[in-house]
């Protein structure tokens, strides 16, 4: 049976969503942070050690301003709703990407949370924030550079040590992507590479728990070979 330890989710259809339902796409937002909520708790309930969810990418940058400050403020909105639930389920919360460029309103709040939450934790709940996998190869590039590393010690775990996945579980086992398209988006790319892939119909909003449990059933019975051959 294929074991669990890391599942990485692209949330994807917010817009599409709302664009059915005759709302802003920002309802289908506000939407997707209950689906947020729903899934992280159900998550912890099934024992995954380590949870990973693509909440806004380096290019979302680029979507109209207040598209962009809707998601901020759900995002502050989020982490107030949800200290008690997080600290009571010893949920770590920990951001990712590059943080440096979220607004003022917004990073001492992440900062705090992911101390908070630090102590004690059973699973990590780690959101992609401004996150590109290519610009976290390449800062991980950077960093080994700096540390003067001779290339021939240079190894693939001298890569997984350098990326901001490396405080937790790493390698992907299970990557679900909603909203019917089938691509990674410059998402976890050195991480992914052994992850089994589904892909989910449903828009985000729609998401639910019993979907989430259908795909599990389904990752359980698959057969990761990593490149060997059956047992
Ligand atoms: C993709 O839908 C979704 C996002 C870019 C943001 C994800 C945000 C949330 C689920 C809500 C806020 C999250 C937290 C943690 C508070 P899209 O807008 O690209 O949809 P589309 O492809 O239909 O346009």
């Amino acid at each position: 049976m294929a074991q669990i330890n890391h599942l990485a989710i692209i949330m994807d259809g917010n817009g599409r969503w709302a664009k059915n339902q005759n709302l802003k796409r920002v309802e289908g937002h506000k939407k997707g942070a209950n689906i947020v909520r729903d899934i992280v708790t159900h998550t912890r309930r099934l024992g995954i050690k380590n949870l990973t969810l693509y909440a806004f990418s380096e290019e979302n940058w680029g979507r109209p301003k207040t598209e962009v400050s809707t998601l901020m403020k759900l995002l502050v909105e989020f982490m107030t709703s949800e200290r008690k639930t997080l600290l009571e389920n010893n949920i770590h919360f920990h951001p990712i990407g590059n943080l440096d460029k979220l607004p003022p309103f917004v990073k001492p709040l992440l900062k705090k949370l992911d101390r908070d939450t630090q102590k004690d934790s059973v699973m990590e709940l780690n959101l992609a924030l401004s996150y590109s996998g290519r610009s976290d190869l390449v800062n991980a590039v950077k960093n080994i550079v700096k540390s003067n590393i001779n290339p021939k010690d240079i190894t693939e775990n001298t890569i997984t040590e350098n990326l901001s996945t490396f405080n937790f579980g790493k390698d992907v086992d299970l990557l679900i992507r909603t909203g019917g398209d089938k691509r990674i988006s410059n998402f976890l790319l050195w991480e992914l590479s052994y992850a089994e892939l589904f892909f989910e119909e449903s828009f985000w909003p729609d998401f639910t728990t019993d979907k989430l449990d259908q795909i599990l059933s389904d990752f359980y019975k698959r057969d990761r070979r990593f490149g060997l051959i059956s047992q």
